[in-house]
């Protein structure tokens, strides 16, 4: 059996996806334009300063696009950044019909690209795919909000709750299918970070391997340690691959640390202690988002996820459920910290989605306290 047809909006939301992680802090849109039912032109966001999405779409169009319909999985821009705005290349191309997932969230597009549409005589039509169009713009929403990257916590457990053996074992709970779909996620991500006892403990590459599907562009998301102290070893192999590592320390970790780590190919980045002694994670989260980075994958240990849900900084979960018992009273579960004291307080996913992967399970949803 053949894949099913796409209709046009869910053609331009692929087109979305495989870009996304490579336009921050633009978003990533997929623009379809189609006339008496064909396909006449295509595109997705570049990264930034390159063109947008419409634009590709209208050039592979050309005169095709006069009394076309768009598809757009986000309002066209209609200011100038560091493109000019993509409304004044719809009216100027002759679009008749302009279909739009959802109003981009940036107050400074906010329903004015649609008016500017509108008052050109185009008929706009607003929803379509709005739901999984949503999900695809939550990061871009929180960042342009608040400035801040918007926060994923990801974890692989076994059915009793734990994420490593006693030993601090932790290869494979999940089989392949599932580490596949870590990779994808870490490829439509900025910036993926973990704690520096998840560094010391598995030696962790926090690389996109080659074999992900989506444009083969070479990007790797920036790799971020919080290490107070400076204990990431200069031989670590995340300091080795391609792409970037950012270590925050305290400002308390001192200068060798810090000398140490930049030769071995790290940037380090000193922050103020938190009250525990550790990184404090406001300043980190500020840091990663005062450089662009809009959506962050953490992906562990415990001793990370529990403080950042202890902070109520945790925004998406994607709990990967392996059919394996490990046992241990000793063994690390995925989110230690301080933890709520009753039940009424603790989190709860909103609008959960389990999907099997492989011989595994994933859970997706939204923490939200009961508080
Ligand atoms: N199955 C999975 O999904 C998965 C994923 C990742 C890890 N793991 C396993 O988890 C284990 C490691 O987890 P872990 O809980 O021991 O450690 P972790 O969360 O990886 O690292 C915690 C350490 O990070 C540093 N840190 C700096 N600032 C922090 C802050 N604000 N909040 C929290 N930590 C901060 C602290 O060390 P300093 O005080 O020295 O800075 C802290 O002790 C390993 O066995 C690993 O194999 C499993």
């Amino acid at each position: 059996m053949g894949e099913p047809e796409l209709t046009p909006m869910q053609r331009a939301l692929r087109l979305a996806r495989q870009a996304l992680g490579t336009t921050s802090p633009n978003p990533s849109v997929g623009a379809v334009l189609v006339r008496d039912g064909v396909v006449v032109g295509e595109g997705y966001t570049l990264p930034p300063g390159q063109r947008h999405a419409e634009i590709g779409a209208l050039e592979q169009a050309g005169p095709a696009a006069r009394g076309a319909s768009l598809y757009s999985t986000l309002e066209p821009c209609c200011h100038f950044g560091r493109t000019p705005p993509c409304t004044r290349a719809v009216i100027a191309a002759g679009v008749a019909e302009v279909h739009l997932a959802v109003i981009d969230p940036n107050p400074r597009v906010q329903g004015q690209g649609s008016r500017e549409l509108e008052a050109a005589g185009i008929r706009v039509l607003v929803g379509e795919e709005a739901g999984p169009a949503g999900e695809l713009y939550e990061a871009f929403a929180k960042h342009i909000a608040t400035g801040l990257p918007y926060v994923s916590a990801k974890f692989a457990m076994s059915l009793d709750g734990k994420i490593a053996a006693y030993t601090g074992d932790s290869k494979w709970i999940t089989g392949p299918e599932a580490r596949d779909l870590v990779q994808q996620i870490r490829r439509e991500s900025d910036a993926v970070m973990v704690g520096v006892n998840t560094v010391l403990a598995d030696d962790p590459q926090l690389t996109v391997r080659q074999h992900v599907s989506g444009p083969q562009t070479g990007r790797q998301p920036l790799r971020v340690v919080l290490d107070s102290r400076g204990r990431t070893p200069s031989q670590a192999r995340l300091l080795r691959e391609p792409g970037k590592t950012l270590i925050f320390t305290s400002q308390e970790a001192g200068a060798e640390h810090a000398q140490r780590l930049t030769s071995a190919g790290a940037e380090v980045f000193a922050v103020p202690a938190a009250p525990s002694g550790m990184v404090d994670l406001g300043a980190a989260l500020r840091e990663l988002g005062r450089r662009g980075v809009v959506s962050l994958l953490v992906e562990g240990g415990g001793t990370l996820l529990g403080s950042l849900f202890d902070a109520g900084m945790v925004d998406k979960v994607y709990a990967f459920v392996a059919p394996v018992i490990i046992g241990g009273r000793q063994a690390v579960s995925p989110v230690a910290g301080q933890g709520v004291a009753k039940m009424a307080e603790a989190w709860r996913l909103s609008n959960p989605r389990m999907q099997p992967v492989g011989s595994d399970w994933l859970i997706v949803g939204y923490p939200q306290a009961r508080r």
